[in-house]
């Protein structure tokens, strides 16, 4: 059966709706929501059964953990069995927003949800619909995007629909979600805040509010944050990233294409706003400009998907700067490039 699609105006949200909505959540089912990042998948997080769901219908390995979502601050402290200063000075000043935070877990939270690991990924988002939702719900919602495993994330009700159909009941169509990328995870070592998944909330942003940020180098280590080094984020179509520090990008872009086009594949190509004049003649895609991080961060899955629907084999992506959202957007390209 083709799921239900509720579509609700985050200003004015239709209650009769939510309810409905809530009430399969209340029965241990899952709903598709939008969030202010991407759309989530979400299930009674603190019913294992629920939670089971959302890992079959994903086809997602259970060793990568959820996030939990709450729409209230006070639901943390059942949640976390200690909230360190660091994690209180960020919470006020990003919650509700787009910043994941670790906490050592309750026993409230089924193992399920943190794929057996004694943290707890918590995090209460921005959206209307998605902070109504959670509060009607009446308990915290265990979410990951709501995307087929691997792909890219879903910025739109239609990208959820594509991957996932009939496997659910209900989608909550809310349009298209603001940012577009996922939120940032941080955790608490020592002395320090770790920002393990770039995301919504920029670094420099994060610095703004605490000194000791260090970014998690997912070349350290592959134990942190399960999953790591897999391909993620990614079209059915190849992508083949070239580095915004090489001064040549154009050039090594329309290259790559030229080699590509002759051995008969189809190409795309991503690029910035400012370079689309120089691939005149080819299939482009425009990110957006440059200095444009918030465009770009919001169209980034968007296009991915395109390129796949329209039967695109390769796409060749323009590298932008790693500061700000480009930090985000170039850790999802790099992901997805992995062969
Ligand atoms: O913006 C978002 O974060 C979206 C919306 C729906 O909230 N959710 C999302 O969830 O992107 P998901 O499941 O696609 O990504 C969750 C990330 C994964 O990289 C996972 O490894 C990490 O959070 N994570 C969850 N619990 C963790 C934990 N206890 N320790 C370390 N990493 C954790
Ligand atoms: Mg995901």
């Amino acid at each position: 059966m083709k799921p239900r699609i509720f579509k609700i105006d985050p200003h004015n949200i239709d209650l009769e709706l939510m309810k409905q909505a809530v009430s399969v959540i209340h029965n241990r089912g899952i709903v598709a929501f939008p969030t202010e990042t991407v759309y989530g998948l979400g299930a009674n997080a603190l019913d294992a059964k629920a939670v089971a769901e959302i890992f079959r219908v994903k086809e997602r390995p259970l060793d990568d953990p959820l996030i939990v979502h709450i729409a209230e601050v006070n639901e943390l402290y059942r949640l976390a069995k200690e909230v360190p200063f660091k994690a209180e000075k960020l919470i006020n000043r990003f919650w509700p927003g787009s910043l994941t935070l670790i906490f050592e877990k309750t026993d409230l939270i089924p193992d399920l949800v943190t794929a057996g690991l004694e943290t707890v990924a918590i995090r209460m988002p921005l959206g209307a619909i998605a902070r109504k939702f959670i509060s009607m719900a009446g308990v915290p919602i265990a979410a990951p995007s709501a995307n087929l495993f691997g792909r890219p994330s879903p910025t739109r009700a239609q990208h959820v629909l594509d991957d996932l159909n009939s496997r659910i009941d209900i989608i909550i169509d809310g349009g298209r979600t603001e940012i577009g990328v996922e939120s940032t995870v941080v955790e608490f070592a020592d002395e320090e805040v770790v920002v393990l998944r770039p995301g919504a909330v920029t670094v420099e942003e994060l610095r703004e509010i605490v000194k000791d940020v260090k970014i998690f180098s997912e070349s350290e280590s592959s134990e942190k944050s399960p999953g790591k080094y897999l391909k993620h984020y990614s079209p059915r179509a190849e992508v083949i990233l070239v580095e915004h520090v090489n001064q040549f990008q154009i050039e090594e872009v329309l290259s790559i294409v030229a080699d590509l086009t002759k051995k008969g594949r189809k190409v795309g190509i991503m690029a910035k706003q400012e370079h689309e004049e120089q691939y005149k003649g080819f299939i482009v895609k425009v990110l957006g400009p440059e200095q444009d991080d918030r465009t770009s961060a919001s169209r980034l899955f968007h296009i991915l998907r395109e390129f796949d629907s329209e039967n695109t084999d390769v796409i060749v992506a323009e590298g932008i700067p790693e500061t700000g959202l480009g930090r985000a957007i170039m850790n999802r390209l790099r992901k997805a490039a992995i062969n």
